[in-house]
């Protein structure tokens, strides 16, 4: 197993106002290969007294146990990332998706989970400046995606994606562009990771749609 160097020079955020901010009874904190700051937490605040009420109207996120969404990182090596994430960290594999680029160029897209949801982190083998591909957010019901796609519409906020449904996770999404340049994908419907689960490979990362804007 290869340890990445970031692990032995972890950083310790614990003091009082880092706990605060994040809200969290403790936590520990660390680079991946790339030099993403990666932080691990337990004791998460819980307001169950003060319910969420979506300003847009949203009906609801899929979090809970399945944690916030999930994101796709660029891994200019991928060794080290997989060493990473999966070897030191514990996610597990899911799928993989190979992607065809040319006849000659093709790179295997790499799923992990780490509670039932499908996929909380994603690997894609290609050294690009920007770490972060996209983030997820699932929301509850299909109309959720609708209106948010003509939220989207209407705020001229480019879209990247079209709508479809994903192969592995079969989430019907959308992606637009964030301010920051990295991208969101906003869905619903993906199926759960359960214990009868099976490591799988696809051949394409959409059943339909997801045709590519720009
Ligand atoms: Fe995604």
């Amino acid at each position: 197993m290869r340890h990445p160097q970031s692990v032995s020079s972890a950083l310790t955020p614990d003091t009082p106002e880092h706990l605060k901010l994040r809200g969290v009874m403790g936590m520990i904190a660390c680079h991946d290969p790339q030099g993403l700051l990666v932080e691990i937490y337990y004791g998460a605040t819980e307001r169950r007294e003060i319910p969420f009420v979506s300003p847009a109207g949203v009906s609801g996120f899929v979090t809970g146990d399945q944690g916030l969404g999930h994101v796709v990182l660029a891994a200019a090596d991928i060794g080290a990332a997989r060493a990473f994430y999966s070897d030191i960290l514990g996610f597990r594999l899911s799928d993989i998706i190979r992607m065809q680029i040319t006849e000659e160029f093709g790179m295997d897209l790499e799923f992990y989970h780490c509670n039932p949801r499908h996929h909380t982190l994603a690997l894609v083998p290609l050294p690009v400046p920007r770490r972060l591909n996209h983030f997820m957010l699932q929301v509850e019901t299909l109309d959720d995606v609708g209106f948010a796609l003509d939220r989207v519409a209407a705020a001229k906020i480019p879209l990247m994606n079209t709508l479809g449904k994903h192969t592995n996770d079969h989430m019907v999404s959308f992606y637009a562009q964030t301010p920051s340049g990295f991208e969101i994908e906003y869905g619903w419907g993906a199926r759960d990771i359960d214990e009868n689960w099976r490591v799988v490979r696809h051949d394409k990362t959409s059943i339909w749609g997801h045709k590519r804007q720009g």
